[in-house]
C-alpha cells in the first residue's frame, strides 16, 4: 500500500490584541448587532509588535512540533501558505526555517490565499507519497489587519490574524489523507482582490488603539464582491464535496466533523445544507477570531484536536475557499 500523509502534531498561534465589534463601531459606520447577524463575527485578533506573520507562524510551528515529539533539525521541508508574509523576499517559510532552526528543511510559501493551508497540504502529500520518512510541517499564517483599510467596513470588520501548523509524515495505517481535491478559477478573480500589491515589507505595529493603525496602512485594497463571493464559496466547495463523497463511495452521514475555512457563518450554514451536513458537524471558530485566511483552517484544526473533539479514525471533511478564486476539499481519516 501507498503511504499516506498523516498528521502527527498540531499547533496554533493568536494574538494577544482582542478587537471587539463594540471598537469597531468606533471606527467605522456599523454595528455588533449588522456584523453579528450578517457574519457570526464578535471579535477577532490583531497582530502587534513581535507577532508579524513568520513569528506567529513559528510559534504555531513550535507547537505542533512538541505535540508531535519531532524536532525541529528532522523537518526535511516547510511550507506556509501565505499572502501576508512580510516581504516578498525571503519567504515567509524561510524566516520560519531560521526561527526554529530547521537547517535541515527546504522551504517556500505558496499563494493561494484563504485555501493556502489546504494547497500547501496537498503538495506536501505528493512528497510523502514518494518519501514516507520525511518530517514536513505544513504552516497557514496571516496579518490581514497591516493590509485592510480599516475606513472599509465592507471588508475591515471580517478580517483576523493568526497562524496554525501541522506535522506531516507518511503511514501505513488505515488512517491519513484519503483523498483530496483542488480548483482554481482564474476567470474570475475581479470579485476578490488585493490590488495594487501590498508593499514589501508591511511590519506590524505597537499600538493601542486600531485608528493607530491607519498610519501602517500600506495603500492595498481588498476589493470584494461580497455577495458574488457567498454565492461561488457555497456552491464550489458544495459541489466540490458532492465529488469527493462520490469518488470515495460514501455519503454525509459517514462524516463525523467538518473543518472548514472561516469566511462566514452564514456560508457555512448555507454549505452545510447544501450537502446535508447537521450543522453540529461543523466546527467554528469565525466568532472569536473572523476570518484568518490560510490561517484560519489549520487553527481550527489545532482547536478540535486539542479540545479532544478529534477521535481516533474519524472521518474529517476540510473545505475551503479563496481569491483566485481557489478552493478544494480533503477527506481524512484521524
Ligand atoms: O475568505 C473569502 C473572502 N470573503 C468572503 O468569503 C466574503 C463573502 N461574503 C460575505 O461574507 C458577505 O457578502 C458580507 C459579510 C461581506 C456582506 O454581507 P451581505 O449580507 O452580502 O451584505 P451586502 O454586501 O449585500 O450589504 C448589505 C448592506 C449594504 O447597504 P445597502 O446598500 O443595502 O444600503 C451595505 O452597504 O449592508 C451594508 N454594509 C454594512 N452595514 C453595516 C456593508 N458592510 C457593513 C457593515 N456594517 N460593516
Amino acid at each position: 500500500m501507498t503511504a499516506r500523509s498523516k498528521i502527527i502534531g498540531t499547533g496554533s498561534y493568536l494574538p494577544k490584541r482582542i478587537l471587539t465589534n463594540n471598537e469597531l463601531e468606533k471606527i467605522v459606520e456599523t454595528s455588533d448587532e449588522w456584523i453579528t447577524t450578517r457574519t457570526g463575527i464578535k471579535t477577532r485578533r490583531i497582530a502587534g509588535s513581535g507577532e508579524e506573520t513568520s513569528e506567529m507562524a513559528a510559534e504555531a510551528a513550535n507547537k505542533a512540533l512538541t505535540m508531535a515529539g519531532v524536532t525541529a533539525q528532522e523537518i526535511d521541508m516547510i511550507i506556509v501558505g501565505t499572502i501576508t508574509a512580510e516581504m516578498v523576499m525571503p519567504s515567509c517559510a524561510c524566516l520560519v526555517q531560521k526561527e526554529i532552526g530547521a537547517e535541515n528543511a527546504f522551504a517556500f510559501d505558496i499563494s493561494a490565499a484563504c485555501s493556502g493551508f489546504l494547497y500547501a497540504l496537498e503538495i506536501a502529500d505528493r512528497y510523502i507519497k514518494n518519501a514516507p520518512d520525511m518530517k514536513i510541517l505544513v504552516i497557514g499564517a496571516e496579518t490581514l489587519s497591516a493590509r485592510v483599510d480599516w475606513q472599509d467596513r465592507n471588508t475591515c470588520i471580517l478580517f483576523g490574524d493568526g497562524a496554525g501548523a501541522c506535522v506531516v509524515t507518511g503511514s501505513n495505517d488505515e488512517d491519513g489523507l484519503l483523498s483530496s481535491q483542488l480548483y482554481s478559477d482564474g476567470r474570475l478573480w475581479q470579485l476578490l482582490s488585493l490590488d495594487p500589491a501590498p508593499r514589501c515589507y508591511c511590519p506590524v505595529v505597537d499600538y493601542e488603539t486600531i485608528p493607530d493603525r491607519k498610519s501602517s496602512y500600506d495603500g492595498s485594497t481588498f476589493n470584494m464582491a461580497g455577495r458574488d463571493v457567498f454565492k461561488y464559496a457555497v456552491r464550489g466547495m458544495g459541489d466540490a464535496v458532492e465529488i469527493l463523497l462520490n469518488k470515495e463511495g460514501i455519503t454525509v452521514d459517514d462524516i463525523d466533523l467538518m473543518i472548514p475555512h472561516q469566511a462566514n457563518i452564514r456560508i457555512l450554514k448555507s454549505l452545510a445544507e447544501r450537502v446535508n451536513l447537521p450543522f453540529e458537524k461543523v466546527y467554528t471558530t469565525i466568532q472569536k477570531y473572523g476570518n484568518s485566511s490560510a490561517a484560519s483552517l489549520p487553527i481550527a484544526l489545532d482547536e478540535a484536536n486539542r479540545e479532544g473533539r478529534l477521535q481516533k479514525d474519524d472521518l474529517l471533511l476540510f473545505s475551503v475557499f479563496g481569491g483566485g478564486f481557489t478552493w478544494g476539499v480533503a477527506l481524512w481519516r484521524w
